[in-house]
C-alpha cells in the first residue's frame, strides 16, 4: 500500500489513462467508473442546461485507439488480449476497439487499488457481458462479487409493438474486489409491502406501531442448552435466561393471547433494520426532470446510487476515485460521506460543473477547496516508470497482434522487431521500415527481402 501522490479533492481535466499512469500503486480504496457504454451514440447536453456544451462520442473503431495500447495489453496481460481478440470474432471490430480502450485502463485501475479495495463498473447490456469477461481476465474470476441490476427507468420504448423485444430498463453495475478482506458495510433496504402486511399484521392501538408475534421457545429444547422454566403459567424451554425474560415481561414485550397460550415476543417493525441489500436495485429512482440535483449533464447518475456504493464499500476517510467523473456525482457523494476523493474527465464542462456542484455543497458542509489540474501526477512509489508506447507496442497494434509474414496471431513476447528492408540493404530504423515477425518467419526471412519471405511462405503452403 502507498499514499496517494495527489491532494485530496483533485479534479483533472485530462485523459484518465495519462493521469492514472502517474498515480501511485495501491493508493485507492474504492473506484467507481461510469465509462462510455459503446452505445454507438454521441451524447450532448441540452442547450440552456447548466451542462450545455458537454458532449462525448461513444462509438468506437480501431482508429480511435492508440496502436500502442494493443501491444501494452498483449505484453502486460496476454490472456486479456486474447479475450479482446475473441470479442472481435463474436461481435466485431467496434467491440474490440472499445475493449482495448477499456482494457488498457483496467490494468491501471487494478494497479491503483489497495489489496482491500473495491471496483464498481457501471455499464449496460450493450457491452456489459464483454466487460465481465474483461474484468475476469484482469482481476481473476474469483474476484467477482456481484452483478447489480439497477432499474434506471420505469419503461423503455424498445418494448413497443413492432420492436419484438423486452424493454431495456436496467443498467449493470459489476462489483469486483482486488483481494481478500475487502471493506464491506452491510446496508439495508426497506421491507416490501407484501412482506410487512403478511408478517407484521398487528398494530398497537395506542402508538400505531406495527409488530409481529415471534417465537420465544428455545430452538432444539433443553438438549441444546436452553433453560426451562415457567412463564405466565406455561412451562417450556425458552431462548432467554429467566432474568432476561423477566426484563422483557417488565418492558411489555411478552404477550399471551389467551390464558394457557404459549407467550410470544412482540417484535416492532420500526426496530428492524430492513432486508440486507440484494443485487436488484429498484428503489433508486432516476433523476426527475425537476430534481434539485439535475444539472442536465448527459448520463448524469443519481446521488443516491453513488451514496449507496460508497457507504457499502468504503469507510470515512477512505480514498475514492472516479476516472470518468462527468458532472461529479461520485465526488459530491464522497464529499458528503467524509471520504477523500479525486475525479478525472476529458470534458472542460465537467470541471465547471464540479466547481458548481461542490460550491453548492459548501453551503451545508463548509467551503470546499477543489484542486483543478491539467498536468499529470508523477509517481513517487517507483524508481523508474515502465516503458509505455515503444515501437514494438505500436507495431503490435498496427498489425493487430499478427505476424507480418504468416499472418497468425502471436503473443507479444514471441514477436521480433524486423527491418522490412534489411539494414545491410540500406533500410532505415524509421517506424515505416519496421514490422513484427514471429520467430519462424524471422529466421526464414533472415537478411532477405519481404517479397522473398512471402514467396517462400506460399511455397510452404502457409499463405
Ligand atoms: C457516462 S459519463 C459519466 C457520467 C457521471 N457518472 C455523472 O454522473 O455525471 C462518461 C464521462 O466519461 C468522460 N470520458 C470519456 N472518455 C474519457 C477519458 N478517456 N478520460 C477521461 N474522461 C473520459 C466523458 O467526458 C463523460 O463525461
Amino acid at each position: 500500500m502507498s499514499e496517494p501522490n495527489w491532494a485530496n479533492r483533485t479534479v483533472w481535466t485530462a485523459d484518465n489513462l495519462d493521469v492514472m499512469r502517474g498515480m501511485n500503486s495501491e493508493s485507492v480504496d474504492l473506484i467507481y467508473l461510469d465509462p462510455p457504454f459503446n452505445s454507438n451514440r454521441t451524447y450532448e447536453a441540452p442547450i440552456g442546461s447548466k451542462a450545455a456544451g458537454a458532449a462525448f462520442k461513444d462509438s468506437w473503431t480501431l482508429s480511435d485507439v492508440d496502436d500502442a495500447w494493443h501491444g501494452e495489453i498483449a505484453e502486460r496481460h496476454p490472456a486479456l488480449y486474447r479475450v479482446i481478440d475473441a470479442a472481435e470474432l463474436s461481435h466485431g471490430t467496434g467491440m474490440k476497439s472499445y475493449l482495448i480502450m477499456m482494457g488498457v485502463r483496467m490494468l491501471e485501475i487494478r494497479r491503483l487499488l489497495k489489496s482491500t479495495g473495491s471496483l464498481y463498473v457501471h455499464c449496460d447490456p450493450t457491452a456489459g457481458h464483454y466487460l465481465k469477461l474483461l474484468l475476469d481476465a484482469v482481476f481473476g474470476a474469483e474476484s467477482f462479487r456481484s452483478h447489480i441490476a439497477w432499474k434506471r427507468t420505469s419503461a423503455h420504448s424498445d418494448a413497443r409493438q413492432g420492436r419484438r423485444q423486452h424493454g431495456r430498463v436496467q443498467d449493470f453495475i459489476f462489483f469486483v474486489t482486488k483481494g481478500g478482506g475487502w471493506t464491506w458495510n452491510v446496508l439495508y433496504s426497506a421491507y416490501d409491502r407484501d412482506y410487512v402486511d403478511q408478517l407484521y399484521r398487528h398494530v398497537e392501538p395506542e402508538t400505531g406501531r406495527r409488530y409481529q408475534l415471534d417465537n420465544l421457545t428455545g430452538p432444539g429444547g433443553t438438549g441444546r442448552g436452553n433453560p426451562a422454566y415457567e412463564v405466565m403459567g406455561v412451562t417450556r424451554s425458552w431462548r432467554y435466561s429467566k432474568e432476561r425474560m423477566e426484563e422483557l415481561i417488565a418492558q411489555g414485550r411478552v404477550v399471551q393471547s389467551r390464558p394457557g397460550a404459549v407467550p410470544r415476543y412482540k417484535r416492532y417493525l420500526d426496530e428492524m433494520p430492513g432486508v440486507p441489500l440484494q443485487d436488484v436495485w429498484t428503489d433508486v429512482k432516476p433523476i426527475g426532470s425537476r430534481a434539485r440535483e439535475r444539472v442536465g449533464y448527459p448520463t448524469q447518475k443519481p446521488l443516491a446510487l453513488l451514496e449507496r456504493i460508497i457507504k457499502a464499500s468504503s469507510n470515512e476517510g477512505d480514498v475514492v476515485l472516479d476516472p470518468f467523473c462527468g458532472c461529479a456525482t461520485t465526488l459530491v457523494a464522497a464529499h458528503r460521506l467524509g471520504r477523500q476523493w479525486a475525479g478525472i474527465d476529458l470534458s472542460e464542462v465537467a470541471i465547471r460543473l464540479v466547481h458548481e456542484r461542490l460550491g453548492r455543497e459548501s453551503e451545508a458542509l463548509g467551503p470546499v477547496q477543489v484542486h483543478a489540474r491539467t498536468d499529470m501526477p508523477q509517481r513517487t512509489d517507483l524508481g523508474e516508470l515502465p516503458d509505455y508506447g515503444t515501437h514494438k507496442h505500436q507495431l503490435y497494434g498496427k498489425q493487430e497482434g499478427k505476424c507480418a509474414g504468416c499472418r497468425a496471431l502471436f503473443p507479444f513476447r514471441n514477436m521480433t522487431v524486423d527491418h522490412v528492408v534489411a539494414r545491410s540493404r540500406g533500410g532505415s530504423d524509421h517506424m515505416d521500415n519496421l514490422q513484427l515477425l514471429c520467430g519462424a518467419c524471422n529466421s526464414t526471412k533472415g537478411a532477405g527481402t519481404q517479397e522473398a519471405l512471402i514467396a517462400r511462405l506460399k511455397i510452404l503452403g502457409v499463405l
